[in-house]
């Protein structure tokens, strides 16, 4: 599989949902970060954009990232609809190149899962590089698969949130660990399907 299968894949995965009027926001973004003064934010895999379009609502310049042009392009009428236009700057980048320019108070990637290959740790380890010092990265994973999920394999394994935070491998120097759990929530899927899944939260500062 190469770049062009997937930029068609996320394409068309995008595609083929009703482009969401009022995506909302994930809740792990807004329990970190419900309190802190807003500043420059980086949403890295933004998809429909409800973490972009919060954070904008909270005061944030954010910055929102994702491979697919449709994903990007809807974020972007989304933000001028809202009236934050001013707030939110939507840029295609396939991240496996392309990491947007910038420094950051809060960098965040929620559920940046592809079958494609990825080198998720180079894409973190850039993320904690481009925060100020004092700034948050928080990764949200999936740690368990909803039924509604693009990915059904039985044998898929997910990463700890220690396990990634090992394979960013940063320096305890001028980073640290602030959460590293899995909590559970129940979640609701696109035909409004209800079920227990658990994420996997990772929130490093930086602090120096
Ligand atoms: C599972 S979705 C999560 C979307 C959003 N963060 C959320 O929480 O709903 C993964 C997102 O990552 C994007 N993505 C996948 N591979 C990427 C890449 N190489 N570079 C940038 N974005 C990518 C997809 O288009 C998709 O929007």
């Amino acid at each position: 599989m190469n770049a062009t299968d997937a930029v068609r894949f996320w394409d068309e995965m995008h595609a083929a949902r009703t482009a969401a009027t009022d995506p909302q926001p994930n809740a792990r973004l807004t329990e970190t970060v419900t309190g802190l003064s807003p500043g420059d934010a980086l949403d890295l895999g933004c998809g429909d954009g409800g973490d972009a379009l919060w954070l904008a609502g909270q005061g944030w310049h954010v910055t929102a990232a994702d491979i697919s042009a449709v994903a990007v392009e809807r974020l972007a009428a989304l933000a001028r609809s809202h009236g934050l236009g001013d707030r939110v700057t939507a840029g295609r980048h396939d991240l496996r190149t392309s990491f947007p320019h910038g420094e950051f108070d809060l960098i965040c990637a929620h559920y940046l899962h592809t079958p494609f290959n990825l080198d998720r740790a180079a894409v973190l380890r850039s993320a904690a590089h481009a925060l100020r010092p004092g700034g948050r990265l928080l990764v949200v994973d999936h740690g368990s698969a909803a039924p509604w999920s693009w990915n059904q394999d039985p044998d898929v394994r997910y990463p700890s949130p220690r396990e990634v935070a090992a394979d960013i491998d940063l320096d305890a120097a001028t980073w640290t660990v602030e959460r590293a759990d899995a909590p559970r929530r129940i979640a609701t899927g696109p035909d409004g399907r209800t079920a227990e899944v658990t994420d996997h939260v990772l929130l490093i500062r930086r602090t120096a």
